[in-house]
């Protein structure tokens, strides 16, 4: 970061240097001189940093304009969480997030966390000749666990494009177990600034405001492992988009919907406007009563209760999994078709989605991806909380838009390179569902332990 006291300090050096005479007092600027845009763009900077606002990369001389540009998603732990690589720091310290449009907050690792996984990279302020501290501290809760640290401001940079110069981030001293796992080192929150713990502008969002977005927008292309038995705990995830979308990836039009909830935007939200298991409507919730937060940091799909009971009785031999985070069973040689109305449209979630895999050795129970959000408690309807949250259970199955302008989700189908909608792609489709019931059962039980603690970062 160009801090305020260093542009004067150069500035008046400066003065110094060109000066004819020797009369001109060091405290007065000469007034001929006329200052550039940068040196403007620097004391915007540092009164931006001063208030906690995001600065920017400036769009000066042409070195900055607007762009897309696609990142590589990593897909770790058959579809548990999707990952994106930022860079934080000068020089640039190399970070995996999981990029969650479910929450608004950037933090990674601090090098002083115990707590943190040994596995994951973690930052080093010493080592940053750019970073700032700004004095502050705070708790971020997410559905899975708290992390908390010191918040910071820095470069932070993601692809080959994208720059903002002074991001505020947590620099995370302490961590709940669990909340991190292999080489994850924290999380991109992708939503509105509304309810960013730190307050700081959401990384995407000042990449907007600096006008550094070709088109007001992100894109997901979420990639399948969860049914491959050959799997690796990490394997491509798919595309992220930034600043536009990528043709090649879906098909037909993209379905614009207007975003739910109050006028100011918080979550990514949709009501749900109808649910079908096995090709019968269930009678659910819908409209604003079921706001659902479109959510790339969540593995399942999470409701209400009543309505998740409700959709697990359309499926025959059923039941509510005991000892478990609100998770269901069914026999695993039943296929479940699932769709969710978005919008007026039903969207199809592939059966192989809702399958999790056997949760015995016996291999004829298997655990399904939707579970009960609430367990009992129901979260406040009307209050703008989320009562569903829609995880890449459901966004493996379209390729999905978040529109800043006017407040959008876009929804369409996959394009046959990116697997198609409404289908499982890869081995599914030569093997059938058999291939699920090959997974060894030791490894699903630990799936399913594991997703049961991580199966939220809203
Ligand atoms: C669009 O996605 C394809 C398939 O992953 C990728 O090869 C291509 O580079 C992407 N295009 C852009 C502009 O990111
Ligand atoms: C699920 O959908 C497929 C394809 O439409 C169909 O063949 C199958 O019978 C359906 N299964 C159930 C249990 O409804």
């Amino acid at each position: 970061m160009f801090s305020l006291p260093l542009a004067i300090s150069l500035l008046v050096l400066s003065e110094l240097v060109d000066a004819e005479t020797i009369h001109i007092p060091l405290t007065r600027r000469a007034p001929t001189r006329a200052h550039d845009l940068d040196y403007y763009n620097s004391v915007a900077a540092g009164l931006r940093g001063k208030y906690n606002y995001g600065t920017v990369e400036p769009g000066v001389s042409g070195r900055r304009r607007a762009t897309v540009d696609g990142i590589p998603v990593i897909n770790q732990d058959g579809d548990t969480s999707y990952l994106g690589t930022i860079n934080i720091g000068t020089p640039p310290q190399a970070f995996e997030v999981v990029l969650d449009t479910g929450s608004s907050d950037l933090w990674v690792a601090d090098s002083s966390c115990a707590s943190c996984p040994s596995t994951a990279a973690a930052f080093i302020s010493s080592s940053s000749s750019t970073v700032r501290a700004t004095g502050g501290a705070t708790t971020i809760s997410y559905g899975s666990g708290n992390v908390a640290g010191t918040i910071n401001q820095d470069v932070v940079s993601m692809g080959s494009n994208f720059t903002v110069r002074s991001q505020t981030f947590l620099a995370a001293t302490r961590l709940q177990s669990g909340l991190l796992t292999g080489e994850v080192s924290g999380i991109l929150g992708l939503a509105f600034q509304a309810i960013a713990s730190t307050r700081g502008t959401p990384f995407w969002q000042n990449l907007l405001n600096a006008g550094q977005l070709a088109a007001p927008e992100f894109a997901f292309w979420i990639t399948r492992f969860g049914n491959d038995p050959e799997a690796k705990d990490i394997e491509d995830g798919g595309v992220f988009t930034l600043g536009g979308t990528n043709a090649t990836l879906f098909s037909g039009e993209i379905e614009f919907l207007d975003m739910a909830g109050s006028s100011t935007p918080s979550y990514w939200l949709l009501p749900l406007q109808g649910v079908t298991v096995q090709g019968q409507s269930v009678s659910v919730a819908t409209g604003n009563n079921a706001l659902s937060a479109i959510d790339t940091g969540t593995t399942l799909i999470g409701g209400p209760s009543a309505d998740v009971a409700k959709i697990w009785a359309s499926v025959p031999g059923s039941s509510r999994a005991s000892n478990s985070q609100g998770l269901y069973t069914f026999p695993c040689k039943t296929q479940v078709n699932m769709t969710l109305n978005f919008g007026g449209r039903s969207w199809a979630i592939s059966p192989d989605d809702m399958n999790l895999g056997p949760i015995n050795s016996a291999g004829v129970t298997c655990a399904g991806a939707i579970f009960d959000l609430n367990m009992g408690s129901n979260i406040p309807v009307g209050s703008g909380n989320p009562s569903w949250v829609v995880g890449a259970t459901f966004l493996k199955n379209v390729y999905s838009v978040y529109r800043a302008d006017p407040p959008s989700i876009g929804f369409a189908e996959l394009s046959t390179a990116a697997g198609g909608s409404g289908t499982a792609p890869g081995t599914r489709a030569e093997s059938g569902a058999s291939t699920l019931h090959a997974q060894s059962a030791t490894l699903a039980l630990f799936a399913l332990s594991f997703i049961a603690s991580l199966y939220m970062f809203v």
